[in-house]
């Protein structure tokens, strides 16, 4: 049988609502997500929350209500939100859920009997907004810790560790035989340096007296787990693991049919969390090398080049955005304004453009005007080409689509989509429908440039869905295809997006703007 596309995001804090670029990794993946499904595979997608904490604990106390209760009411946005960006996900990933409690508690158990963790004294520098503590490497060239640390005090604990260090050969020797366990390359070779730096062992604990909401460790009940012991192992307690069985074959099959996964995450998060915490954790519990998930590192949205922060009151709000231009204005921004490795600006001014460029101009325009003609001249009626009206273009491109959505350039993929819409306007211009419609001489000509241009409709469609599932649905309807279908996301299939899948006689609907061109009032 084959194996379930398992897909996870990093799960997101729950100490401030969710901003743009929350939005952009879930859409992220769930773009990726339907794009399998589209090509017929099955997917679990997970996703969540990250509950637990410092920083959650210090911002319910700053709101003065039990972290508890503000997590709840932040983990709501983030859910709204999903639901409001049509973001799809399988299986919901909160950390305060018993049954993850369960998982990490057991992992913990493991490792502390097999002698992967052990109790030690530690004094120096913590940054608060890390949770960890610091060592001079972290100093800037001016001697202090810079401002990405936040807050830093002088403290002395007694604390649980991990022996990270005892996995760097083994980390460095994954890493070099396994080319894409991290995409793009250039984040590949930043963990590889950052891994050679490694030094010491993993604290993963705090003292109950300084931090209470976290899991518990299982054999201290003075301390709760460190936030990403904690955080991490969502991606297989929400699988279905069970940390009991320590080796992957006596794992259940509702885990083996799913493990490993594309892991999608920031830049930030890649080293040290991922890269090095994460699959020494998942080596450590016995994993082995194929069974390593592969990390998918992407870049982050700024404004004007600064990082966005609630500090420098520029973060972009994507609810606002959503009610302004609709939920798939805003995935297609964030979809086509930024290359999936890299960094970008984020504008309201770009949303715009984009918009009335691509969706506006090209697709709109395609899918009215070519109802419009198909009515005018035809009645709605579509009929089938002869054998010698050819169309007038191969579809290579979807070859192109695969691959490049295989390489995660969805960017690209919306130009490959949207590009049929675009040559068939040009198809349009050329062959000139009024013109054939008067000439009776042409009325095969017309009939197939006709039925050619509804079949680029639709085969943009299909392309386009898992970027745009509301707009494809609209393309559709219009073309009053697979009605049965309608609102489901069965209705779109890759293998279908081929020359001749409207039937001889098909009859298409109205004309409905599906994308008002924005204007920009001032
Ligand atoms: N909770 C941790 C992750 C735990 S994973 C086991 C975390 N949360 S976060 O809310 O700070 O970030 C969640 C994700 O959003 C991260 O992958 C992060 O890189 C991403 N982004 C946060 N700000 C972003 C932008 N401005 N742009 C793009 N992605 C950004 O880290």
């Amino acid at each position: 049988m084959p194996k379930t596309f398992f897909i996870t995001t990093a799960i997101d804090y729950t100490n401030s609502p969710p901003h743009i670029g929350h939005a952009y990794e879930k859409v992220l993946a769930d773009v990726i997500a339907r794009y399998r499904r589209l090509k017929g595979e099955k997917v679990f997608f997970l996703t969540g929350v990250d509950q637990h904490g410092q920083k959650v604990q210090q911002s319910a106390a700053k709101a003065g209500v039990p972290p508890a209760e503000f997590v709840k009411s932040i983990t709501q946005k983030f859910v709204d939100l999903w639901k409001k960006l049509d973001v799809k996900y399988d299986a919901w990933a909160a950390t305060i859920d018993p049954l993850h409690k369960t998982c990490v508690q057991g992992i913990l158990q493991r490792l502390f009997d097999e002698g992967q963790i052990y109790k030690d004294k530690q004094a120096g520098y913590y940054s608060i907004r890390q949770e960890q503590f610091l060592t001079d490497k972290e100093r800037g060239p001016d001697g202090e810790f810079g401002p990405e640390w936040g807050e830093v005090e002088f403290r002395e604990e007694e604390n649980y560790y991990f022996k990270l260090n005892q996995h760097k050969e083994w980390l460095l020797s994954y890493i070099d035989n396994r080319k894409d366990a991290v995409v793009p390359d250039f984040r590949q070779a930043e963990l590889r340096n950052a891994v050679e730096k490694l030094s010491g062992d993993l604290c993963i604990s705090r003292p109950k007296s300084r931090l209470d909401w976290g899991i518990e460790l299982p054999f201290d009940k003075d301390f709760v787990t460190y936030v990403w012991f904690d955080a991490l192992t969502n991606y297989i307690s929400f699988a279905g693991y069970d940390p009991r069985q320590s080796t992957i074959n006596s794992q259940s099959s509702t885990f083996r049919d799913k493990w490993p996964a594309l892991q999608i995450i920031g830049k930030d998060i890649l080293v040290p969390a991922h890269g090095i915490y994460w699959l020494i954790m998942l080596h450590a519990l016995g994993f082995p090398d194929e069974q390593m998930p592969q990390l998918l590192v992407h870049g982050w949205w700024n404004i004007s080049g600064a990082k966005m922060s609630k500090s420098a009151g520029n973060v972009v709000d994507p609810f606002a955005l959503a009610d302004k231009y609709g939920a798939d204005a805003l995935r297609y921004y964030l979809m086509i304004g930024i290359a999936t490795s890299q960094d970008a600006d984020f504008s309201e001014e770009h949303l715009i453009q984009f918009y009335n460029r691509d969706l506006a101009n090209d697709l709109g325009n395609m899918l009215s005007r070519t109802l419009t003609m198909i009515r005018k001249y035809r009645n709605g009626r579509l009929s089938w080409p002869s054998l010698d009206q050819r169309p007038p273009y191969e579809c290579k491109g979807w070859e192109n689509y695969t691959n490049t959505m295989n390489q995660f350039a969805v960017h690209q993929c919306i130009y490959i989509a949207i590009g049929a819409a675009s040559f068939c306007n040009q198809y349009i211009e050329d062959q000139k429908p009024w013109a054939l419609a008067k000439d009776p001489k042409q009325t095969e000509q017309l009939d197939a440039v006709l039925y050619y241009s509804a079949e680029a409709l639709r085969m943009s469609a299909i392309l386009i869905s898992p970027i745009l599932p509301k707009a494809a649905h609209g393309i559709f309807d219009q073309l009053k295809w697979k009605m049965e279908l309608a609102g489901k996301e069965e209705r779109f299939r890759f293998e279908e997006a081929k020359w001749g899948g409207l039937p001889n006689g098909h009859v298409v609907g109205k004309p409905v703007p599906l994308f008002p061109r924005i204007e920009i009032s001032d």
